[in-house]
């Protein structure tokens, strides 16, 4: 089956109601290839901003994250319940960034589950360190997580999964994986989708690579048979990210 191509905007903390009412502008305004499903994700507060000012029909918003309990006693905390509230139907889980604060496998896991539950689509992120590539457990860190992430999840909850491959050592460093580097570990998460969890499964999954994804490198990227998209960060907030959506065509 084809797997529609996707791009993601991670705005990280990033922005303000100007900044992010002009990005979503320039969307609106962009000639953005009607083949690719576009998902951009604005800090929480800047949500309810973002679901109005998105015109474009191929454009969705997305939550950087999200709370695995229910409403309740949780400050600071964002529950699924209030993302669907919002109209959202997207939320990121696991980026490294906040697995580095804390995060575990099972913690990123549940959160993803809670949202599926809840009725989100789930962008789960995975990737390896600097140190676990040079000691060469990249695929073993990416199975790990990946088999933390089956353990909670069944038969249809995959169909509301995109997986985000992302190397920690590519983030925000100008570093970005060669596409043979992408590529292979993109083939070794199906690989192990088709073992672990169903032929189905590893065919229809989308599999995203971030990490310094510009405008340069996104065309090359994007022709690796296992690459389906991207999950972009600080280049989303630019008009690049015009260019990057429109590399697969
Ligand atoms: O979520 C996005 C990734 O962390 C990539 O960020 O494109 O700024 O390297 P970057």
């Amino acid at each position: 089956m084809a797997r529609k191509f996707f791009v993601g905007g991670n705005f990280k903390m990033n922005g303000t109601k100007e900044s992010i009412k002009a990005i979503i502008k320039n969307l609106n305004q962009a000639q953005l290839d009607p083949n690719v499903e576009v998902v951009i994700a604005p800090s929480h507060l800047y949500l309810p901003i973002a679901v109005d000012a998105v015109t474009a029909s191929t454009v969705s918003v997305s939550a950087q994250n999200v709370y695995a309990k229910p409403n309740g006693a949780h400050t600071g905390e964002v529950s699924v319940s209030q993302l669907k509230d919002l109209g959202l139907n997207w939320t990121i889980t696991g980026h490294s960034e906040r697995r580095a604060g804390g995060e575990s496998d099972e913690n990123v896991a549940d959160k993803t589950k809670a949202a599926i539950d809840g009725g989100l689509s789930v962008i789960w992120c995975c990737g390896e360190s600097l140190e676990e590539r040079e000691a060469g457990n990249t695929v073993a860190v990416v199975e790990k997580q990946l088999a933390a992430l089956a353990a909670k999840l069944s038969g249809d909850d995959w169909k509301k999964i995109v997986i985000a491959y992302e190397p920690i050592w590519a983030i925000g460093t100008g570093k970005v994986a060669t596409t043979e580097q992408a590529q292979e570990v993109h083939a070794a998460i199906r690989k192990w989708l088709k073992a672990k969890v169903s032929d189905a499964v590893a065919d229809e999954t989308r599999i995203l690579y971030g990490g310094s994804v510009t405008a340069k490198n996104s065309k090359d990227l994007a022709k690796q048979p296992d690459i389906d998209g991207f999950l972009v960060g600080g280049a989303s907030l630019k008009p690049e990210f015009v260019d990057i959506i429109n590399s697969n065509q």
